[in-house]
């Protein structure tokens, strides 16, 4: 059974204390920190570029999975391959030549990773997925923390999960992002997903991500113990 990993989104965290966050976040069991990056052209708002994400890769403490949500992303792929950065992640509504830009980011030596809109359907990638380490099922429109996860997901994620097991891919992380808590959690992973993304919940339940943390595992560990394999 693959162990589900956490990745809180560090676009919830307080940019103040970044590198003080880093501690809590890997103390807090943790295993990935997400970096949403929007250019306010793909997606409706604006976050960081790589100059953040630079100077938050000297003292990063876990691995980061950049999340791309940007225009033509395969034109920044050498300025997100960082030390670091393990895996990077592009929209596939984004790319005019996405085979193209996952090859960009495996040369990098970078995990390359799909990301898949909500009404985005999962035919769009059946032909890169030999080519990808990573498939992130975004669960709310993308572009803000604090929405609300939207229900039709849990069988996106199956379908996705189906599509790897029918090539073998068990490999493949399967991620999903956007409004998961201790109540989405157990839906998500009893569907397949080994990846979750969560922002605003970690970082605003009482007890901090810590407590986030705890509640997501025992939420994840209950329903494994009498649901999906
Ligand atoms: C949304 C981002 C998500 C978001 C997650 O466009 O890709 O990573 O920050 O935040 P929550 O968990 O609050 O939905
Ligand atoms: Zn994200």
């Amino acid at each position: 059974m693959k162990k589900v990993l956490i990745a809180p989104s560090l676009m919830s965290a307080d940019f103040a204390s970044l590198k003080d966050t880093f501690d809590e976040l890997k103390k807090a069991g943790c295993d990935y920190v997400h970096l949403d990056v929007m250019d306010g052209a793909f997606v409706p708002n604006i976050t960081f570029g790589q100059m953040v994400v630079r100077n938050v890769a000297r003292f990063a403490t876990l691995p980061l999975d950049a999340h791309l949500m940007i225009e033509e992303p395969g034109r920044y792929v050498a300025d997100f391959a960082l030390p670091g950065v393990r895996i990077i992640c592009v929209h596939v509504e984004a790319c005019r030549h996405l085979d193209r830009v996952v090859q960009q980011i495996a040369e990098a030596g970078k995990v390359p990773g799909v990301a898949l809109n909500p009404a985005t359907p999962v035919s769009s990638i059946e032909w890169v997925l030999d080519r990808v380490g990573f498939v992130l099922v975004m669960s709310v429109n993308p572009g803000f923390g604090g929405q609300e996860f939207i229900g039709y997901s849990v069988g996106k994620i199956e379908a996705v999960r189906r599509m790897l097991d029918a090539r073998g891919l068990k490999d493949v992380i399967l991620g999903v992002d956007g409004g998961v808590n201790e109540r989405v959690a157990p839906q998500v992973v009893n569907a397949g997903a080994d990846f979750l993304v969560t922002g605003s919940y970690l970082f605003n339940v009482r007890g901090g991500p810590a407590e986030a943390v705890k509640r997501i595992r025992r939420a994840i560990g209950k329903t494994r113990a009498g649901g999906r394999t």
